[in-house]
């Protein structure tokens, strides 16, 4: 598509507002005006949405996503939707999640790389066999499992809700995969016994504490808010432990002004753009399944529609995964 140099002008000098906050210059700017126009246009064109993470870059979040949340927003808002395409710039466990909660809808994943250390870290047929090996105990599972993983479970959560779900079994005993590190997190949180796996984020569980500590005493009134993948040890030394949503909330919400995320980067930069008076101490770690997708293979998806980046499940998955999901909706 052409456009006039004026139309790249006023994209660039739309990107700039917010992505010069973050350090990008005006030029740059002017040469991801182009692509963001390209993408805006088609997506009105097809009737299309972007739901991005907040794990992306900001030229996606602040370029072309319609929706930025964690997990559980993102589930929410692509169970609503009207759009007829919905291109999901995030890992492949979102995709799946959009697709079984909305599926009519075309789902697309730029790139099909982007996948996740938990998610790929446990199968269906393990779920099986720990089923065998506790009987009657109910199986929660975190959404960073794959469609075959949550048709096993009773219940699906997010980092957003999981001690809720947790707390609304009246069993002190219950399965929760795939995160090793997450379930003793939250088995401390909710005092209930958390049978688990042994998967882990690769970005969360490098995360340490000897790091934590000297931040700590060279900034001592920095405010440490943890992702609950990281290790407890590091946990346990956070000011608040939680999800992308609940670190935001904390952030919102605090009157201090300097502000450590033990959490993937995208977190830190968006926060940095939505709260420029406040400060946030680098402590973060990139995700190598958000960054495969760029705004190159999301156009790329919204032009060809390309049937090898779109989510497909089989019926007999589906309907049983999205009931996990739709009862984690329903209590939360
Ligand atoms: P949130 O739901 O907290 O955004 O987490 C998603 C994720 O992949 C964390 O690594
Ligand atoms: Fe998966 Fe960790 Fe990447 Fe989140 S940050 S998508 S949990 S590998």
């Amino acid at each position: 598509m052409a456009f006039s140099s004026a139309d790249i002008e006023q994209e660039a000098s739309r990107l700039y507002a917010k992505l010069g906050k973050l350090g990008w210059s005006f030029d740059s700017c002017q040469a991801y005006a182009p692509l963001t126009l390209e993408i805006n246009q088609l997506k009105k064109q097809k009737n299309a949405i972007i739901l991005a993470h907040s794990y992306q870059t900001p030229d996606i979040i602040y370029g072309v996503a319609d929706f930025v949340g964690d997990s559980y927003a993102l589930s929410s808002h692509a169970s609503k939707t009207s759009a007829s395409i919905i291109v999901f710039a995030g890992v492949k466990f979102m995709a799946e999640t959009a697709k079984l909660l909305n599926p009519s809808k075309k789902v697309f994943l730029p790139s099909m790389d982007a996948g996740c250390s938990l998610a790929d870290g446990i199968t269906a047929e393990d779920v099986k066999k720990l089923k065998a090996q506790f009987p009657n105990t109910p199986v929660i599972c975190y959404i960073n499992t794959s469609a075959e993983v949550k048709a096993e479970c009773d219940i699906c959560c997010t980092s957003a809700n999981a001690a809720k779900i947790i707390s609304s079994f009246p069993q002190d005993s219950l399965i929760f995969i795939p995160d090793e590190f997450m379930a003793k997190n939250l088995s401390l949180q909710t005092g209930k016994k958390l049978i688990g796996w042994t998967a882990k984020c690769i970005v969360h569980q490098d995360f340490n504490k000897d790091t934590i500590k000297s931040i700590k005493s060279l900034f001592p009134s920095v405010k440490i808010l943890a992702h609950s993948e990281c290790s407890p040890q590091v946990a346990q030394l956070a000011d608040a432990v939680g999800g992308t949503s609940d670190m935001e909330r904390f952030v919102r919400g605090s009157s201090a002004s300097s502000f450590m995320l033990i959490t993937e980067c995208g977190l830190s930069d968006r926060l940095r753009a939505e709260f420029p008076d406040k400060q946030f101490i680098g402590a973060c770690s990139l995700c190598p399944y958000m960054k495969k997708i760029s705004l190159k293979n999301i156009l790329h998806v919204l032009l060809h529609e390309p049937k090898e980046n779109e989510i497909s499940i089989p019926p007999e998955v589906a309907i049983k995964a999205r009931k996990a999901i739709q009862k984690m909706l329903d209590i939360s």
